[in-house]
């Protein structure tokens, strides 16, 4: 039996993985959450685990083969990682989850320095650098009430392409990472099979919504209004980097590893079509 713990068992990448490894025999998900009350997943034991809680960490990672571990985008990440992995049984292996083209040094160096907490480990790493998630245009915080609202998708891409990735091809590259042989001081770079502009990414999303929907350019100062603090800082980053085309890169990781393509935006836009269409 493997023991997997999922930091951020309810989150975009999370709640697929752990859908994935509790459908394989032989494998004991334990779903790690800041709020285990509300993990509700079949064949996935709640478990309590925050960032804010490191006494807890013992006994969350207590017997584990392996863990994933969601990049918390709070400024002690580096050295919450880095303390994770001290109370890790030993040989436990570390899947982490960052994000693409992550050598940019950002505030402090920050987002090198969480890899290097992995890559430092003396573990069986596997670093996971996705770029921007399809399911941005439907998880409620960013910008399914926009789209659906007023036709409109407001991004600041400077006119460059995003290589939108399924968070799903992420949870099936995830799983071969925590439990199979291959993988272990792998970096990937994990992209959909297309780098789209704005412009065509908001064409997909008018055939899917069943009415225009348009990309309006903004600035970068418009695109991050109302986040503060370090998170503003990682936001504006991410906009700079999208801009200079760290996420236009395109990869065939997901059909290296799993022995299947990468899903498209186009086909992920018409599984949830439901959403964009609700007042249309
Ligand atoms: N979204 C993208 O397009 C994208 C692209 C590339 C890389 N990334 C990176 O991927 C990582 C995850 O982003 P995401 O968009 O997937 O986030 P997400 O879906 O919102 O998931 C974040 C998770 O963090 C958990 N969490 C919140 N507070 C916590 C705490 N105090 N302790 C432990 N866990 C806590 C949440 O679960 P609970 O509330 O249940 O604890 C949630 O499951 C980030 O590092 C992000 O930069 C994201």
């Amino acid at each position: 039996m493997a023991r997997v713990l999922l930091t951020g068992v309810r989150g975009k990448t999370g709640a697929p993985l752990a859908e994935l490894l509790a459908a394989r025999p032989g494998v004991e998900v334990l779903g790690g959450s800041s709020s285990p009350a509300e993990v509700r997943i079949d064949g996935v034991r709640p478990t309590a685990f925050s960032w804010d809680d490191p006494a807890g960490w013992p006994a969350a990672v207590d017997s584990v083969d392996a863990v994933y571990v969601v990049r918390p985008d709070r400024a002690d990440a580096p050295e919450l990682v880095r303390a994770l992995l001290d109370v890790l049984p030993e040989p436990a292996r570390v899947v982490l989850l960052s994000e693409q083209d992550a050598d940019y040094p950002g505030p402090g160096g920050w987002a090198p320095r969480v890899e290097r907490a992995i890559r430092e480990s003396g573990r069986k790493w596997t670093v996971l650098r996705p770029s921007w998630f399809m399911q941005v245009f439907t998880d409620p915080r960013f910008y399914v009430d926009d789209i659906a609202d007023t036709g409109e998708l407001e991004f600041a891409s400077g006119g460059a392409a995003i290589a939108w990735i399924d968070a799903r091809d992420i949870a099936a590259v995830a799983e071969r990472a925590l439990l199979e042989p291959g993988h272990a001081g792998a970096v990937y770079e994990i992209t959909g099979p297309e780098a789209l502009s704005l412009p065509q990414t908001a064409t997909l999303l008018s055939e899917a919504a069943g009415r225009p929907v348009v990309h309006r350019e903004v600035g970068i100062d418009e695109a991050v209004a109302g986040s503060e603090g370090f998170a503003r800082e990682l936001d504006v980053l991410t906009f700079e980097r999208v801009r200079d085309g760290s996420f236009a890169v395109v990869t065939d990781t997901v059909e290296r590893v799993t022995g299947r393509p990468a899903r498209s935006l186009a086909g992920f836009l018409r599984e949830h079509a439901g959403m964009l269409r609700r007042n249309g």
